[in-house]
Formats: C-alpha cells, structure tokens, sequence
C-alpha cells in the first residue's frame, strides 16, 4: 500500500525523463555535424535548405521552410544559405528547431561576420495602446498569439490559462537579426520576441534602437556570443534572459539597457536578464565621445524588475550612479528591497563604486548574495516554477568555449 505513491510518481518520471533530456541530446545536432552542414553545406539528412537564390535550396523563404516543418515533436533542422533576407517570422511550432546560418570556418565563433541577415523595417507608432509591439519584429517565437502579446499596464496582456508551452528546444546559429526602421529609437522595433519557450542563440547579432529584445511571460532565452546592438530599453520582457560572453553594444543611450516588468508567482521566481562576461561598449569611437557617461543599465519597467551585470566590462559610456528610476505619473517605479537592479564584479571605465553608493539605487552583490544569480541552472525555470532544466542549451559549444 504505501508503495504505491512511490511506484507511481517513479512511473511518471521515467515517462517525462526522455521528453526533457535524453530524447532532445540525441536528435539533436553534435557540434562537428553542425558545424561541417554550415560550413560546407554537408549536412544530416532531411535538413532542410533556404535560398533565394541558390538552385540547391528546397525553400525560397525562411517563413516558407518554417511553414513545412511538421507540427509534432520530431527535431528539425533548418540550412539558411548566405545572403540577405527580407521577412518577418514566425515560430509557433513545439518540436525541437535547429536554424544555421551558412558561414566559413574563420567566422563560425564571430558574430560580427555573420554571412546570413534577416532584416525588416517596422516599427510600433500607435499612441493609443491598441496595437501591440508583437506586429513589429523580424522574428517571433511563442505558441500562440495570446503567449506572444506584451499588452500594457503592470502586469501586460493576460495570457489565458490553458495557453500551451510552445518550443522546447529553440536553437539558432550564426545570424543577424535586424530592424532597420530608422537610425535611432522611433517607437518599438523588435529584432526577436520570444515567448512561453526555450531557446540558445549562438554567435547571432541583434540590430535595433529601441527594445531590440523582447523575453516575454515563460520565455527562457541564452545567448552565447551575440551581440546585441540598441539604444533605448533594447533588452526587455517579463522572462528570463541570459547572456554569456556576448557584446552590447550601444548606439547611443535613452532609457536604460535593460527595462524589465516582474510577476508575482505564487512560487519564488528569478525572472529577469543576466549579463555575464560579457562586455558592455559604445558601438563605435564616435557615438563614444557623444555619450561618455550617460547610459543607464537599465530602468524598471515595474517594481519587480531585475537584471544583474556579472564579471562584464562597462566602456566609459555607462552613467556614473548605473541605473536610473523610472517615475510615472509622480511615482517611483524603483522599491528598496524589492527592485533588483544589480551589479556582481562589473569593471572598467564605467564602473564606478563611489558613485553607484551615492545614486542608492544599484545593487552591488557579494559572493554570497550573487549565488542565487550564478549560473542558467539556477535561474531557468519551468512553467510550475522547477529551477534546473537547462538541457535545451547547446553545452557542447559553450563548454567548447
Ligand atoms: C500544432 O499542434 C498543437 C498541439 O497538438 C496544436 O495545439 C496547434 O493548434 C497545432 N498548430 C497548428 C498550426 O496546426
Ligand atoms: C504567428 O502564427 C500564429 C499561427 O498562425 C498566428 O496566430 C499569430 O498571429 C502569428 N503571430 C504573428 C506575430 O504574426
Ligand atoms: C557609429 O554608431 C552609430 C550608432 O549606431 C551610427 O549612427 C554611426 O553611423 C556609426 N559610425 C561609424 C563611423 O561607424
Ligand atoms: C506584487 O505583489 C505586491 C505585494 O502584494 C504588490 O504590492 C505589487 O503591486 C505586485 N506587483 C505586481 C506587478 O503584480
Ligand atoms: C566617481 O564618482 C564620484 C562620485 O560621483 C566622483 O566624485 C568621481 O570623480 C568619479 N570617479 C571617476 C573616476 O569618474
């Protein structure tokens, strides 16, 4: 009799074990299998090929090839041939996806020359609230249009409740992401919106003003050398962003780096975005002497923002006291003790102790008080609130270095 809990609840987790791990480490690509298909086009059977150009292509369109994927659980992958693409995509699929950028062997760990780019040019300018942000990015994952919505207000669009997760297992390589609507911040202009799923961007670039990224409700998103390029809250959302080794780049400053809107869960969450050994400069020496000084790390979106810059390299442009309030309507959005506007190790030029004690609004963590924060093992977590499923990150390339 009392065995029988046991027996079942072992039952359960033998049933769920291959779902979560070893069914996705084994369909999906080894690094020398991913890297031979984007370097000499030699790749895994059933991988799928996108060019407009090249004969040898299945697809014209990478929304065409993302359209003839099955809707099941079987792992995918998507060949992107260099060149430029003009598109706006759309992932609502839950099975494992794998998209590679075409590149050579010199260029396979440098974001900075990516040889494939999906751009568009749109921006949100409603004044009035009705037309969400979503309509305006180069790429959108999430499983349903109510999970990708931002909406207004502290707590954003109420996804319903039987929402589904979308992709568990969202991988993409070596491509660039821009929205080149206009040269400076004109309103909302996404390069990524990701939601209600998981996913690693390795060595791909994001190129926008104003809120490049957005991590919205359930998004857990890792990026591995990228490099993400904006001016005014360009790393946004309600999710969980990490960002390992990746450069920001700022193309000048408004807003804060990050603007983040907590949630209350009825569990503990560390939804939020992390910058670890990662570097935080002016895009250029010219837009450097224009900013010296200036740009925040970030700005509450609501009071239960939170982003943590670790062991990461601040250039000179970053604002003397880090971070900045946001006041509406007369009120702080900052709260003592419950915004986590924070910083672990940060260093160079523009990180300046005396300073970020006398703005009173930095968070400058200790050992001990950063453990909570140190590692995607510890702040990834599922829908129910379970921390530690961190399987759909490519180790292989990031232990790799
Ligand atoms: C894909 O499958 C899921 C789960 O069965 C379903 O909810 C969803 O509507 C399907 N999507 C499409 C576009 O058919
Ligand atoms: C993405 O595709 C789904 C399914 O077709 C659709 O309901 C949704 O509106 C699309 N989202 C965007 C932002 O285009
Ligand atoms: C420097 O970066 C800014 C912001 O992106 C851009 O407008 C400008 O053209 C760049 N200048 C050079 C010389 O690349
Ligand atoms: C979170 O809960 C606290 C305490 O109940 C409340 O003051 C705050 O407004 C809530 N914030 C959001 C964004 O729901
Ligand atoms: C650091 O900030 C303090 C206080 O604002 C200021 O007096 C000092 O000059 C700053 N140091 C540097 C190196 O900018």
């Amino acid at each position: 009799m009392h065995f029988k809990p046991i027996l079942k609840a072992l039952s359960l987790f033998s049933l769920l074990t291959p779902i979560h791990s070893a069914a996705l480490k084994s369909t999906t690509l080894t690094q020398a299998e991913r890297t031979k298909c984007q370097t000499t086009l030699t790749c895994p059977k059933d991988t799928i090929f996108v060019s407009a150009t090249d004969s040898r292509a299945h697809y014209k369109t990478i929304q065409s090839a993302i359209d003839a994927l099955p809707n099941d659980s079987s792992s995918q992958t998507i060949l992107i041939m260099e060149g430029s693409y003009t598109e706006q995509l759309n992932v609502t699929r839950a099975g494992p996806i794998t998209i590679l950028g075409e590149t050579d062997s010199k260029a396979l760990t440098d974001a900075s020359k990516n040889k494939v780019t999906v751009s568009y040019a749109a921006a949100n300018q409603d004044s009035t609230g009705t037309i969400d942000n979503i309509w305006f990015s180069v790429l959108v994952v999430a499983p349903t249009l109510d999970a990708s919505l931002v909406g207004s207000g502290t707590t954003g669009f109420a996804v319903p409740a039987d929402t589904p997760f979308g992709n568990r297992d969202f991988r993409v390589y070596n491509i660039d992401f821009v929205n080149d609507y206009a040269p400076y911040t004109d309103g909302p202009a996404a390069a990524l919106m990701f939601s209600r799923a998981n996913g690693g961007f390795y060595y791909c670039g994001f190129y926008s003003y104003q809120d490049t990224i957005y991590i919205g409700k359930l998004g857990n998103a890792y990026f591995y050398k990228s490099i993400i390029a904006g001016e005014t809250d360009f790393l946004y959302g309600f999710g969980t962003a990490w960002l390992q080794s990746s450069d920001i780049q700022l193309r000048s400053c408004g807003g804060g780096i990050t603007a983040w809107k907590g949630t209350n869960t009825t569990f503990e969450n560390k939804y939020g975005v992390y910058i670890v050994d990662s570097n935080v400069a002016a895009a250029n020496t010219s837009i450097a002497s224009s900013i010296k000084g200036s740009c925040a790390l970030g700005r509450p979106w609501n009071s239960l923002h939170r982003s943590v810059f670790a062991n990461t390299y601040e250039d000179g442009s970053i604002l003397p006291a880090g971070y900045i309030d946001w006041v509406v309507d007369g009120v702080d959005r900052f709260e003592e003790g419950i915004t986590v506007m924070a910083e672990y190790e940060a260093y160079g030029p523009g990180f300046n102790r005396t300073a970020r004690i006398d703005g009173g609004i930095d968070s400058l963590l200790t050992k001990k008080s950063y453990a909570t924060y140190s590692s995607p093992e510890v702040v990834f977590q599922d829908q129910e609130g379970k921390f530690g499923d961190v399987s759909w990150i490519d180790w292989e390339t990031v232990d790799a270095k």
